[in-house]
């Protein structure tokens, strides 16, 4: 029987997201937190008789085949560095919204990267598979690793977190697609701005969340915010609704509360008619 492989693709949230300074390569330095979640894609991996790569998308129709190509190089990006022949077919359930500020493109390639890399029975190492996945997109690489990471340079330098974060969380997404690229221009980081502690910060937060709000910043915020004053409305009423803390993600346009349990985000999500929601958690740690 040909071995099938069932992978989960967590999204992600950024808890404080600082860009310190445009770079000469075009890209921004950063200053983040990345913090996988429970919700996530479920990947099927199958290897094929021939060397073709194919992938199949069920549950998001707005999915355009450039976002699931992400997929598609990642397997691709795998057989060229270690010169595998092997095809195989992606069968990709998604319930991340797509360009959304959760990761979930990158997520689907990372993940993609270690189950082709199973599968085929290839071992390119943790180096080459990072370098790989830096490569398919700039926050790919955290999705290899621990599910709690300070992230810097431009999101691939990690260092993984061992904190457990206790809240439940509500996303909420209207709809509205920011370009990421866009985002970064209108930020306007011409001269530098100093990065935060922002594990320190985290840390003072889980005793009193109060500390979070003004000390955790998105700075793309306002900027997204001048564009689409929806989002900032939406991150009021998350306050309204009883939030802890409420922060956009990425470069939006998903605005996410936590909440102390599982019963006040539901409760909080009643007040967001027409928007897609989610109510989730924190990835437990692995041990
Ligand atoms: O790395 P990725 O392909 O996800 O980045 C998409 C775009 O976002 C880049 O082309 C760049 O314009 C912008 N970007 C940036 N600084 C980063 C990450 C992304 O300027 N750290």
């Amino acid at each position: 029987m040909e071995k099938m492989l069932e992978l989960r693709a967590p999204a992600k949230i950024n808890l404080g997201l600082e860009v310190i300074r445009r770079r000469p390569d075009g890209y921004h330095d950063i200053n983040t937190i990345f913090a996988a979640v429970d919700l996530h894609d479920t990947i099927f991996l199958k290897s094929r008789p021939d060397n073709a790569i194919d992938c199949r998308v069920e549950g998001n129709d707005s999915l355009t085949s450039d976002r699931n190509n992400l997929c598609v190089r990642a397997a691709e990006a795998l057989r060229n560095a270690t010169g595998c022949r092997r095809g195989l077919d992606i069968a990709l359930h998604k319930r991340i919204p797509m360009g959304a500020g959760l990761g979930g493109g990158s997520s689907d390639a990372a993940a993609v990267l270690k189950g082709a890399a199973t599968l085929w029975g290839i071992d390119p190492g943790d180096r080459v598979l990072h370098e790989l996945a830096a490569g398919i997109g700039s926050d790919v690489p955290f999705f290899l690793g621990a599910p709690l990471a300070i992230a810097v340079s431009r999101g691939e330098e990690l260092r993984a977190l061992d904190m457990n974060l206790p809240h439940a969380i509500l996303l909420i997404n209207p709809g509205i697609h920011v370009a990421t690229p866009w985002a970064y221009g209108a930020v306007n980081r011409g001269s530098g701005r100093s990065a935060s502690d922002l594990t320190t910060i985290l840390q003072r937060g889980l005793v009193s969340p109060d500390l979070l709000a003004g000390q955790l910043v998105n700075d793309f915020e306002p900027a997204v915010f001048a564009e689409y004053p929806l989002l900032r409305m939406l991150k009021e009423r998350l306050y309204e609704a009883g939030a802890l803390f409420a922060l956009m993600s990425g470069s939006g346009s998903t605005m996410f509360g936590l909440f102390q349990r599982m019963e006040d985000a539901l409760h909080a999500a009643t007040n967001f008619p027409g928007c897609w929601h989610a109510v989730t958690r924190f990835a437990a740690r692995r041990e």
